[in-house]
């Protein structure tokens, strides 16, 4: 897969981790920013890999702010965008498997970078069950988008 990456200032700490356990995984990257510790804002980073996946230049992305919620919450009110803010594996993969995600955010300020690398594998193994409540009931989040 093509995996869209990026950060704030306050993931950036996280940034290089994530982008070496996806290289290292056999998935390409598309290192969307930011590039340095200096303050930003995570809207930019937000809109920049979701506009990336809409635009399928990427299958999934990896969103990491210092907590990761700024990010999620931005990340969600792109259109096809379905984000989930996870800090433990389980959530990783059944959030892909049931909800579809596809974008993983972070906090590099909450978790530590074993279990961050151990969150990123474990969203990134998973798949969408295409089962048919989970079609449903992702077809339901995805109505309610239209009617915006
Ligand atoms: C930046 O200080 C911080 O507010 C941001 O990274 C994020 O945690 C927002 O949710």
């Amino acid at each position: 897969m093509k995996i869209a990456i990026g950060c704030d200032h306050g993931g950036f700490p996280l940034k290089e981790t994530a982008l070496l356990v996806v290289m290292k995984a056999g998935h390409e990257i598309l290192d969307l920013g930011t590039y340095t510790a200096d303050s930003v804002d995570y809207p930019d980073y937000a809109r920049a890999v979701g506009e990336a996946i809409q635009q399928g230049k990427a299958e999934r992305g990896i969103l990491i702010c210092g907590s990761g919620v700024g990010a999620c919450v931005a990340a969600n009110k792109m259109k096809n965008i379905r984000a989930g803010l996870c800090h433990d594996t389980y959530s990783a993969h059944q959030a892909v498997e049931h909800d579809d995600i596809n974008v993983l955010c972070l906090g590099a300020r909450i978790i530590g970078i074993e279990l961050a690398k151990d969150i990123i594998a474990a969203f990134l193994n998973a798949k969408f069950t295409n089962e048919e409540r989970h079609v449903r009931r992702v077809g339901k989040v995805k109505e309610m988008e239209e009617r915006r």
